[in-house]
Formats: C-alpha cells, structure tokens, sequence
C-alpha cells in the first residue's frame, strides 16, 4: 500500500483517459533519459538514487552532530537561501508541533530554530540578532557556492555574534557549515576556521538537496527520524520506477503536461493543513526553478485553505480560467479537537458538536474539490496517509522525479537555473562590487 495516492475524480473532466495515455510514450521516453542521462543537465542527477547511495559515515557523523547540537543550543539559525533551506524548513514544519518554538525546553527536546540569510531585510536581522543576544545559540550555514549574498551577509553578521559571545574557539563548537566538498570562499572559511563541515554532492542541486546533509541535519535537529525519512525516500525510488499504468509519479508528470498543452498555464498548489506551508514553498522553488524558463513552463503557486478561500476562493471559482489545482491532503492528521456543545447554541453550531476539526475540514476539502471543479478548475488530488518522516521521504521524491520528468516533457533543462543570476548582476552594479561590471546581455 503506496502512502501517497493520486485521485484523479476531479480531473478527469478536463483531460480523458485516452489523452492521458497519448502522454505515456511521451513521459516514457523522459524517464529513459533521465535514467539514462542522456538527457540535458545529465551531471545534476545525483539525487536520483540518492536514497540507495548515500554516504553511510557522512549520515552517522551528521546524527552525532545534530545530537551535539541538540544538546547544547536554546537555538539554531539555519542560514541558506532557496534550495539550501526550504527543503529542511519543509520537513521541520510538517513534522514538529505547530507552535514548536514556543514550547517548553523539555516539551520540544531540542533548540528553537531560526532562519537567516532569506532576506535582506535590516529589520528582519536586527530582530534576530537581539533575540539570539540572550541564548545559547548555534549556526548551520548552508551554501553550496559559499558566495550567495544573502546567507554570506547573514552568516557574517551572526558569526560576529557568536564570537563576540563565546571567543574564537567557542565559536568553533557552535558552527555547522554544508557546502562543496572542494570549492567556495565558505568552503575556505571553515577549513581556516575548524568547522565540522559537511558535503552538498557535487551531482545535486539546491532545488534537489533536501535528502542531503543540506536538508537533513536542520531536519535531525529538530528530533526527525531522519533514517525514516531516508527509508521512505528508498521505497519511493522503487516504487517510482514502475510502469506508467502503475505509477502516480508518472501520470501526475503526465496530468500537469496535458492541462499545460490545453491553456492551464498556473498551478496552485492547495493544502489544508497550515504545517504544509512551507512544503508548499519548497514545491514551488523545484518546479519554478526547474521549469520556468526557455519562455514555457506552469507557473507554480500556493494557497493555504481554507485561509484563502477567503481571499483568493473568489478568483479561482470565477476568475480567468488558466489555472489548476493540485490538493495535497494529509489523510490521516496526527492531532485533532473535538467539538463541545454549547447549551445557548447562540453561533448555532451544535449540529457540529461531537464531531472534530479535522472532520470539518475534510468536508470543507470535498466541498471545495466539488465547488472548484464544477466552476472550470482542474483539480488534482494528491493523498498523504499522514505526517510521517516515512511518507514524507516518499513525498519529496515523488515530486523531485516528477518535475524532472516535467522538464523534459517541457524540453527544458530541468536542472540549471540562469535567469536567477539577472537581479544579482543589476544589483552587484548598483553596489559597484569590486571587479564587476554589467556586461551587456
Ligand atoms: O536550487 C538552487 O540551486 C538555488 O536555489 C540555490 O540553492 C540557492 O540559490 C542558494 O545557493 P547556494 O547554496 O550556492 O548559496
């Protein structure tokens, strides 16, 4: 029994049985290049069997660090930007209480953690700085290139903390850099410096990171059962080899690319469950990123429901239709609340008494499946059987063979990402960084 199902009722309104099989030999010859690499961006396909070919002492030392660190810290600031830390964002949040920060020392087991270097903001900096003034703090610098503004601002600034606090030595013990194995001015600084380090696989990505010490130590951190998430991520690499008739994988590569040729240009990715947030961000930076470019690609969005249908629900049932659905529904929430009766009845909800939250919202999930699709919105709908490190293993490389899979349906490559360099260009000229000139595009 797979833990992720895709559910396709609300769907297959808008693209038939035969269109979806038209697609197969398509999405077939995707999966031959991938596994073949004799697709474009072949030498970013590390992460494909990732979860089989890990490195087993690399994954032990990492435990021990972020038992070390557990130990140790009242918090740690994971700074990286992008794929160097939404991935591990992703997992923290869908994985720990909600409300984890604000929890009792004995209750959360491990440090609060913070997030730096994904902004510029001063004000969001000076915030954290004063916060972390006052605690035992411990930093996870995250950078493959060890050069990306906004973690190399943000690690300068809190490194200068930490030494200020605890000396150079003491500072030594409270720093965790994940960068190349070989290159990079972060690489130089913690081999000068004596930082544990450890390796972002030269064969992988940021977008494609999270299954690597980028995402798993923040994850372990946490207290996540990181083997579990590995273990899940193995199942889902077998299973997600199997036939197209077989694979939810495949058909939903196959689903996005058929609603793409009809128009639907915008996916919204749609949860319930507000611990899903940030996996939604993660979801959009690997499919924005993988297939936005070449003047194609779906543009990838998020709403989190049923919040937003109180701001966006307007435009999706009646606005413009070009865009698609895909619901992401944990079937089976760790936590729930049940309804009390009320004797006055005054906001009349005693027909809800005695039943729970969760059942409200999974009607609200039915009702909005039905409301969207019957106004013109395809919808997908994608099931996790719960909030499991497990499932969640799956969940990520569901969507990272996905996307891949989407590029070369796309005829793109889904693993470089160059317009991401035009706003640094513009803005290194406007700091008039040294030894850099705009150079006429
Ligand atoms: O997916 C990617 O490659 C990017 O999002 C990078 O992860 C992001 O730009 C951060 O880069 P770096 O890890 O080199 O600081």
């Amino acid at each position: 029994m797979q833990p992720i199902k895709l559910i396709t009722d609300y769907v297959s309104d808008f693209v038939s049985a035969r269109e979806l099989n038209l697609l197969q030999e398509q999405v077939e010859h995707a999966v031959t290049l991938l596994e073949t690499g004799a697709g474009p961006g072949s030498e970013w396909l590390g992460w494909l069997d990732l979860p089989q070919s890990f490195d087993r002492e690399e994954f032990q030392r990492l435990q021990e660090a972020a038992f070390r660190i557990r130990k140790q810290s009242e918090a740690l600031v994971v700074v990286g930007i992008g794929g160097s830390y939404l991935g591990s964002r992703a997992a923290i949040e869908l994985l720990s209480p909600s409300f984890y920060n604000h929890l009792p020392r004995e209750s959360r087991g491990g440090p609060q953690i913070f997030y730096a270097g994904t902004n510029l903001s001063g004000t969001y900096h000076r915030y954290l700085l004063e916060l972390l003034r006052e605690r035992d703090f411990s930093i996870c610098v995250v950078s493959k290139s060890g050069t990306t503004t906004e973690p190399a601002l943000a690690f300068r600034l809190l490194r200068n903390l930490l030494e200020k606090k605890y000396g150079r030595e003491g500072t030594r013990e409270r720093i965790v850099a994940i960068t190349d194995r070989h290159r990079g001015a972060l690489k130089e600084l913690a081999q000068r410096e004596g930082y544990e380090t450890f390796n972002v696989p030269e064969d992988i990505g940021g977008r494609f990171s999270v299954l690597s010490p980028v995402g798993l130590l923040p994850i372990a951190v946490a207290g996540v059962e990181i083997l579990e998430l590995m273990e899940g991520a193995e199942q889902a690499y077998t299973a997600y080899r199997a036939p197209f008739d077989s694979n939810p994988c495949y058909q939903y590569a196959a689903y996005r690319k058929a609603l793409y040729d009809k128009g639907y240009c915008i996916e919204l990715m749609a949860s319930f469950e507000p611990a899903l947030h940030y996996f939604a961000e993660w979801w959009k930076q690997l499919f924005g990123e993988s297939e936005g470019k070449d003047g194609k690609g779906l543009f990838p969005t998020s709403a989190d429901l049923t919040t937003d249908l109180h701001s966006l629900g307007q435009y999706i049932q009646d606005g413009r239709r070009h865009l698609f659905e895909t619901v992401l529904h944990i079937e089976h929430p760790t936590e729930d609340v049940l309804i009390p009766p009320d004797p006055a009845d005054l906001d009349g909800l005693n027909y809800l008494a005695g039943k729970s939250l969760s059942f409200v919202n999974s009607k609200a999930l039915e009702g909005t499946l039905k409301a969207h699709a019957s106004g013109g919105v395809p919808c997908i709908l994608l099931q996790m059987a719960a909030p499991a490190p497990s499932y969640l293993g799956w969940l990520f490389y569901f969507f990272q063979k996905a996307c891949a899979i989407s590029g070369y349906l796309l005829g793109v490559n889904p693993f470089d990402q160059p317009g991401v360099e035009a706003y640094k260009r513009h803005m290194f000229e406007l700091l008039e960084k040294p030894g850099f000139a705009l150079r006429a595009d």
